[in-house]
């Protein structure tokens, strides 16, 4: 089985973001209507919380096509000028890392969010034109882990601003039993709740962990989940007590052992334990500051005292006064 059998297909399935989904039903609904497209939506926030999943649901309610994309994969203009106008009237633009479009591209999306439209400049120099084509009324859902990096007349051209959150342990919990019921395999409450606790907030993390769980318990055991098969799976798969994977303790144990609990810049500690800048920024950092390891501050992060005691260290005298 693949990943898409566990996405839910409607707001109804979809567990968790309360906020967002409640936002998205009512202007899906508005939009309907109306017998108009849906405003452009910007969907933001760590991997893994569902924004893909949020626009097959917007694209099936409207009653459109998902067209799905990312920035680095639309390299040149005429690339998003043949999507674009390969779309209909109420299709969804599911446009990835939105944040890495180049400049060139972004420009053709002005016009196209905006008017609709679509501007083509034909020859060159004195004797150039411009034609303007009419496009369909298609929904653009942008998302992004990094909406600081966007463009503000990107930005200022949705008119749907969603932050998605990480999601709280119950929630997790009962998307688990969910996948668990689509994969016919039987889990106890208990197992489910241990799962949900140390998959980070993240339901493509809880899904992942309970796909390896199933595999531990046929192997090993009888080929249902209860905690112990839990418990020994997670150790197996180097998830700690916390849901703290190898690389968040990398992170933490050089903050505290080679950086004296720190302040250290992130670019250093990226360069220190061998990792791109760019995962700790987006995938790592976010859970450990959520979850109060680590602090920001204007000279770079910090390890906090709950830091100190999940790594067993012992806490410098006055450190968390001196930070
Ligand atoms: N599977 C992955 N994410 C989900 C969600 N938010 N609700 C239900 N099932 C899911």
């Amino acid at each position: 089985e693949n990943d898409y059998s566990l996405r839910p297909q409607s707001f109804n399935e979809y567990i968790g973001q309360k906020k967002v989904k409640e936002k998205l039903d009512i202007f899906v609904k508005a939009a309907k209507k109306r017998r108009e497209n849906l405003d452009h939506v910007l969907l933001y926030g760590p991997p893994g919380l569902g924004k893909t999943t949020l626009a097959n649901i917007i694209a099936s309610e409207m009653g459109g096509n998902l067209k799905v994309t990312s920035g680095p994969a639309i390299e040149r203009a005429g690339d998003l000028a043949a999507i674009l106008t390969g779309l209909g009237n109420f299709d969804v633009l599911f446009i990835d890392e939105i944040h890495r479009l180049n400049r060139a591209v972004e420009e053709i999306l002005y016009p196209a969010m905006e008017d609709y439209a679509l501007d083509i400049v034909i020859g060159k120099g004195a004797a150039a034109k411009s034609i303007r084509l009419d496009l369909p009324k298609f929904t653009l859902i942008g998302a992004t882990t990094r909406v600081g990096l966007l463009t503000s007349p990107l930005r200022d051209r949705f008119g749907v601003m969603c932050p998605m959150e990480f999601y709280e342990e119950d929630e997790l919990a009962y998307i688990i039993i969910r996948s668990s019921q689509i994969l016919n395999v039987e889990i106890t409450e208990d197992a489910a709740g241990e799962i949900a606790r140390r998959s980070r907030g993240t339901p493509r993390i809880a899904n992942r962990i309970l796909k390896r769980v199933r595999d531990y318990s046929i192997v090993k055991g009888d080929g249902t989940i209860d905690l112990a098969t839990s418990k020994k799976a997670l150790k197996l798969l180097d998830v700690d007590s916390q849901g703290l994977d190898s690389i968040d303790n990398k992170i933490l144990s050089a903050i505290v052992d080679n950086f004296k609990g720190g302040p250290v810049g992130l670019e250093t500690l990226a360069y220190f334990i061998g990792e791109e800048l760019d995962t700790i920024e987006d995938v790592y950092e976010p859970y450990l500051l959520q979850k109060g390891f680590i602090v920001r501050t204007p000279r770079g992060r910090v390890a906090t005292e709950k830091t100190f005691n999940h790594l067993k260290r012992e806490i410098p005298k006055n450190y968390i006064e001196n930070n």
